[in-house]
């Protein structure tokens, strides 16, 4: 069972660890210096406090472990695109697909987003999966890569 909770600077070494590996295979990071964890923490804590809020990012956590990282980005005021990453060690577990069901609880519930899209590398059978069992409605390739949506439930499609 995992939960989602918010990030702290003293995440970095967890996180360090969370972008390394075969986490990178399939998303355009290379591994993270502890420094560069250090920027991204830093980084994500000031997006938190700005105003108008434009991202959200919320470690997938599992009995105090850090095991990995979902985040949202405004493309448009209604409209996000999602990502999510987790530590080798955690995949298999049904932990991303959770950790998507929560997100998109809090997208549609605690934030005004009214659209969420995802794309991913186009041999990564597992995260269209996750996707999948979440309700999103594949669209299409971008680029070769799989593209995904889902609107809140009751908003107008356009
Ligand atoms: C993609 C990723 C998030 C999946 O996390 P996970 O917790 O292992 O996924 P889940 O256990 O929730 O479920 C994955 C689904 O894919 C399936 N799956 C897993 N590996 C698979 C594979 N190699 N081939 C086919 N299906 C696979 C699982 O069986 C499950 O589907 P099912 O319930 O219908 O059986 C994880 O592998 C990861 O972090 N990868 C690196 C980063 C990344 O690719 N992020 C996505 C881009 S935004």
């Amino acid at each position: 069972m995992i939960e989602l909770r918010d990030l702290t600077m003293d995440d970095a070494p967890a996180l360090q660890r969370i972008y390394s590996g075969a986490s990178l295979t399939y998303i355009e990071r290379r591994a993270l210096s502890i420094e560069e964890a250090v920027d991204l923490l830093a980084n994500t804590l000031a997006c938190a406090r700005a105003e108008p809020r434009d991202r959200w990012a919320f470690g997938i956590a599992a009995d105090d472990d850090l095991l990995g990282m979902v985040r949202l980005r405004c493309r448009t005021e209604r409209h996000a695109t999602l990502s999510y990453l987790l530590r080798e060690d955690a995949w298999g577990r049904g932990y991303a697909t959770q950790a998507v069901a929560d997100m998109l609880r809090h997208a549609f519930t605690a934030t005004r987003l009214t659209s969420i899209s995802a794309r991913h590398h186009p041999d990564n059978i597992a995260s269209g999966r996750v996707l999948l069992k979440n309700k999103f409605t594949y669209r299409g390739t971008r680029d070769g890569w799989p593209l995904y949506g889902i609107h809140k439930p009751g908003s107008s499609t356009p």
